[in-house]
């Protein structure tokens, strides 16, 4: 290799990298106005002792729930200390002990020692009680609870956390879902729903307008000048808006900038575009599969396998096959088969034998997306120390 084409490969279109990545929490969360003043509408009774009121966040994947929250939740936490404001991933935490070791990690700022529930619910009690604060749990991705089993117990306890200690007032939940199909006030039980009142948050997904809005703000922040004109920021929106994730825009951007920096060139062309879907096969699926986890990514390869060789997909029979590669009992095959297909990566067809499994994309495809891996297991959640 001559000496210039070295050089010229460390040369980067990436002013920061860190803004494509799906950890980075954007400086600016865009149209989502409505959205933030009511969660504050919901919290602000908390800021005269009351509990917080309860909230049900809906909406399709990329649409900015995630990142809404957390907007809301470090502006709470940096006015007041009154109110304890928890963000927890449900898809890394979901059982009980799980929860509240987060919830307690966060109020104390390191792991709770104990591993017995009992013992971590009297360190958040206390915790509480030292503060006189109350607390706000949002359970993002609260369908890996109900997968989990654990969804109604979590939010009798939370919301009724007075009854283990009658000097606390109830926490207030905000549970999230991007499964439109999926009432998460139908799922609460009984005694859960004479508590649990809450406000539905719809998040809707964004317009081309607004899509090129926040694409347009991280092609500001994570690129040098130039770098992606116009006419390929346009096609771009164009593949998002189609795609109704804002994801989708993101990392086809990301990968676009890739490709051009690797063959040395200062610009992005429509052609570099075009390359990474084709290359990634559906933009959709991969942003898919980048929030996966190792575990849910190496089921969704083995399913590809099964699709590919003609076996049947009854959702038993592909347990029994993939049991060979995938040491995992029965109960995290169905939450890693759940989480697939919310993901919206398979189909769940229920028939007169059971739950068969559809592959929504070609197999081919899937491979691709599976080896090209993501930050899945890094997804954010509670910070793991200790
Ligand atoms: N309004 C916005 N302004 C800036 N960036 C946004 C906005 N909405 C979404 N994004 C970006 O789009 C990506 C997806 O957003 P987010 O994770 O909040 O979506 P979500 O609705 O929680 O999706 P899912 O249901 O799949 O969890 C993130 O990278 C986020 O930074
Ligand atoms: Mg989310």
């Amino acid at each position: 290799m001559r000496y210039s084409s070295l050089l010229r490969s460390d040369q980067t279109l990436f002013r920061d990298p860190e803004v494509f990545e799906s950890t980075y929490t954007p400086e600016h969360l865009h149209h989502r106005d409505a959205q933030v003043r009511e969660l504050a509408f919901l919290i602000r009774p908390a800021l005269r002792g009351a509990s917080p009121m309860n909230a049900i966040l809906r909406g399709p994947p990329g649409t900015g729930k995630t990142t809404t929250v957390r907007r809301v939740f470090a502006e709470v936490a940096a006015e007041t200390r009154r109110v304890v404001p928890v963000y927890v991933n449900c898809r890394q935490d979901h059982t009980l002990l799980a929860v509240y070791r987060c919830i307690s990690r966060h109020l104390s700022g390191y792991a709770p020692p104990s591993r017995h529930l009992d013992d971590v619910r009297e360190v958040i009690a206390a915790r509480l009680r030292e503060r006189d604060a109350r607390l706000l749990v949002c359970l993002d991705d609260a369908d890996y609870l109900i997968a989990a089993g654990t969804y109604n117990v979590l939010l009798y306890q939370l919301l009724r956390l007075y009854e283990g200690w009658s000097d606390l007032r109830g926490a207030g939940v905000f549970a999230v879902t991007s499964d439109l199909a999926l009432n998460l006030y139908a799922e609460a039980d009984g005694p859960v729903r004479s508590v649990f009142h809450p406000t539905e948050v719809n998040f809707w997904p964004y317009t081309k307008t607004e899509i090129r809005g926040i694409l347009s703000d991280r092609v500001r922040q994570g690129l040098y000048p130039g770098v992606v004109p116009a006419t390929v920021l346009d096609l771009v929106v164009e593949m998002t808006a189609g795609e109704q994730d804002v994801r989708v825009g993101i990392a086809l951007l990301r990968q676009a900038c890739l490709q051009a920096e690797g063959d040395s060139r200062r610009r992005v062309t429509r052609k570099d575009v075009m390359d990474v879907v084709a290359g990634v096969g559906s933009p959709a699926l991969a942003a898919r599969t980048t929030g996966l986890s190792s575990g849910e990514r190496a089921l969704l390869y083995r399913i590809a396998e099964q699709s590919l060789s003609g076996a049947e997909m009854m959702a038993g029979a592909v347990f029994e096959e993939v049991q060979d590669y995938l040491a995992v009992g029965k109960t995290t095959y169905h939450a890693r088969l759940r989480r697939l297909a919310d993901a919206g990566i398979i189909d769940l067809l229920h028939t007169g034998k059971g739950y068969e499994v559809f592959l929504r994309y070609a197999p081919d495809e899937v491979f691709a997306a599976c080896a090209r891996g993501g930050p899945g297991d890094q997804s954010p959640g509670c910070p793991r120390k200790g």
